[in-house]
């Protein structure tokens, strides 16, 4: 299932690739799979200098308009643009592409830093009660088996692979903070599975039974906080 972050939720994620490689005034920041440019942006609050790349002509256009003074193409990951810079990213995207192991070989030959994260294993992270919260109607769910970058063992190796050093893997966590119960069950109740059961339990108890689940999640303003563990891998080249 895919229920999206709340409105905001990367900038500690931002935070802590931009401190582990120590961007400032002047780096020159390749961010691969850049989609809205939210890392981007970041980067450029703190004077980077960002060239983003991303297979989505729609999240190019949008990271154009949301870093209009850094330069945004369609391309492969693996095929960035030419020219070196200090720090190569890649914010979320190993876990969307089917060589990760290219991806990171080629990011080491474009610059001297590559900083790459990922979400930890799905026993780190809350947000799996969001695919849990229908188990009383669509039966216990099988732990999804997650993408191998998850594990960190398996993301060094394949750094190591890729021809990096490894340097550290740093852990973050990431909370999912939602105001209201609403903004937390309108993008679950639209969700595949939610739609699926709507059809036929009352709304009322599916809703009451849902927020039953989130219930140890309740934070004291009557919001809820999921918190969720992601890696952050910083290599060089060898
Ligand atoms: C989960 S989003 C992360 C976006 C951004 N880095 C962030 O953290 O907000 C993954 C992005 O990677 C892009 N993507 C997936 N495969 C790609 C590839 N092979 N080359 C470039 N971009 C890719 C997707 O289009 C999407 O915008």
């Amino acid at each position: 299932m895919n229920v999206g972050g709340p409105h905001g939720w990367g900038a500690p994620l931002y935070a802590a690739v931009l401190d582990a490689t120590a961007v400032g005034a002047g780096t020159r920041v390749l961010d691969l799979g850049c989609g809205a440019g939210l890392f981007a942006r970041a980067a450029a609050d703190r004077g980077a200098r960002v060239t983003g790349v991303d297979l989505d002509p729609d999240a190019v256009a949008l990271a154009a308009a949301t870093v209009p003074e850094g330069t945004f193409t369609v391309r492969h990951a693996q095929d960035p643009p030419a020219g070196r810079f200090d720090v190569v990213a890649a914010v979320q995207l190993l876990m969307h592409v089917a060589d990760p192991v290219a991806v990171l070989h080629r990011a080491g030959r474009a610059g001297g830093v590559v900083a790459a994260t990922a979400w930890g294993r799905e026993r780190e992270c809350d947000v799996r009660v969001l695919a849990d919260a229908f188990a009383p109607w669509l039966g216990p769910r099988r732990p999804a088996r997650g993408s191998p970058v998850s594990e960190p063992a398996r993301l060094r190796a394949m750094a190591e692979r890729a021809g990096l050093s490894v340097e550290r893997q740093a852990e973050v966590v990431v909370p999912f903070d939602y105001a209201d119960e609403d903004e937390l069950l309108v993008p679950l109740l639209a969700s595949v599975p939610a739609r699926a059961v709507a059809r036929r339990v009352d709304p009322a108890i599916l809703r009451a039974t849902v927020l039953e689940r989130l219930e140890p999640y309740r934070s004291e303003h009557g919001g809820y906080r999921l918190r969720n563990l992601f890696r952050v891998l910083v290599a060089r080249s060898r």
